[in-house]
């Protein structure tokens, strides 16, 4: 199987194809590409077992996850401080009804994955957020603006590292700081690295978890991963949170009552497949991405006179676009004219953008700037 095949994905069930079938999809940030043979492999295996009563996390998706953390992050786990889920929404979602009363408020950084700005709701919690800013052409944090937006009731800050939709990879100092102002305000830390296996040069941008950081920062931490994103198996539903301190740990575990489902039988295995054999795959995936973004970036340089702008992406499969230049008030709907499905950037609280994903064939990413030019340049 090569990254240049294109697999038929329509009537699959799949939300990014099936949703609107009358229009190219490049939105909902899943790949069309087939997972590793590894993971393939261990869920057929599964499935020929033929039962599918309630899961736990095996010792080997244990294993695995202890194993991958310390390899990749030179961190050293213990079992307990794991907390398997079904999702990262949900996981979001938890924090705020574990750490947040009604009337109490979730500060987050926009533009940013839409549900960051939603989950409060679930608390009765209030939404408030600050702008990214853009200093020495990277995109970053407004200090100022957060400490002034910061108050008495902010009790969680979530946090989307490296960032979607930006493609953005925060340095240490950026996470640094960010964990102390969390720690001097008494505002927990929530940190998503779903896309930390997505880091596209990582000589140039290295990842640095909040798993990284000082013991001290790191009680004040929730670190929220998976190997949905990186291997594509979000449809299969897992994720899981790294928690050292066992207070918080307590806390987040009980707020969970009844509102979660039992996890995935299946997912545990495809997690456990991923993390233990996935590694090779996992770069030939990076080096395809590269290519795709590097086509990508020339194809604004030269094919677009300049009118969209994208930010360097230096993670995940996903380019971030701001056609600001067009007098379309929405680039998104317009694109629709065009046969094409692309993410409305105002869902992510920024009008006049679009995001496209290029986890796709090559060809299939060229078939989709052909639109977004004819789209754009030509009506
Ligand atoms: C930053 C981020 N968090 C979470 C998710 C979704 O996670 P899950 O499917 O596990 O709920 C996404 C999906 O695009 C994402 O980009």
């Amino acid at each position: 199987m090569s990254f240049d095949d294109v697999i038929l994905r329509r009537g699959t069930g799949s939300i990014k194809w099936d949703l609107r079938p009358e229009l190219d999809p490049y939105w909902v940030a899943d790949m069309d590409f087939a997972s590793p043979p590894a993971v393939i492999e261990a869920l057929q295996k599964r499935v020929a077992h033929g039962v599918f009563g309630y899961p736990i996390p095996h010792k080997g998706l244990r294993e695995a996850i202890l194993n991958y953390l310390s390899s990749r992050f030179q961190f050293k786990t213990k079992v307990d401080w794991i907390v398997h889920l079904g999702g990262l929404v949900p996981a979001l979602s938890l924090a705020a009804r574990a750490f947040g009363e009604p009337g109490d408020e979730l500060l987050t950084c926009t533009p940013v994955y839409p549900p960051f700005v939603s989950v409060a709701r679930d608390a009765g919690m209030k939404t408030v957020t600050v702008d990214h800013v853009m200093s020495g052409g990277r995109w970053t944090f407004d200090w100022e603006g957060l400490e002034q937006a910061a108050t008495a009731k902010t009790k969680i800050f979530l946090l989307c590292n490296p960032q979607n939709p930006l493609g953005r990879c925060f340095t240490g100092e950026e996470i640094t700081r960010i964990a102390e102002f969390c720690q001097a305000k008494g505002i927990l830390l929530v940190s998503d690295e779903v896309h930390c296996d997505l880091v596209l040069d990582e000589e140039k941008t290295p990842f640095f978890s909040a798993l990284h950081l000082s013991e001290e920062l790191r009680q004040n931490t929730i670190v929220l991963l998976s190997p949905s994103k990186t291997y594509n198996v979000a449809g299969l539903g897992y994720a899981y949170a790294v928690i050292e301190n066992s207070s918080i740990r307590g806390k987040f575990k009980s707020a969970r009552g009844h509102t979660m489902p039992e996890i995935n039988c299946l997912a545990y295995y495809a997690a456990e497949a991923a993390y233990r054999d996935g590694e090779s795959w996992r770069q030939d995936l990076l080096s395809y991405l590269r290519k795709n973004r590097d086509v990508i970036s020339e194809f604004v340089a030269t094919e677009m006179q300049g009118k969209i702008v994208i930010p360097d992406i230096e993670a995940t499969y996903l380019a971030w676009m701001d056609c600001s230049s067009f007098a379309f008030e929405n680039p998104a709907g317009h694109l629709e004219k065009a046969g094409l499905f692309v993410s409305d950037g105002s869902y992510f609280r920024a009008k006049k953008h679009i995001r496209f994903n290029f986890g796709c064939a090559q060809s299939r990413v060229l078939e989709g700037l052909g639109k977004i030019k004819s789209g754009l340049l030509n009506y």
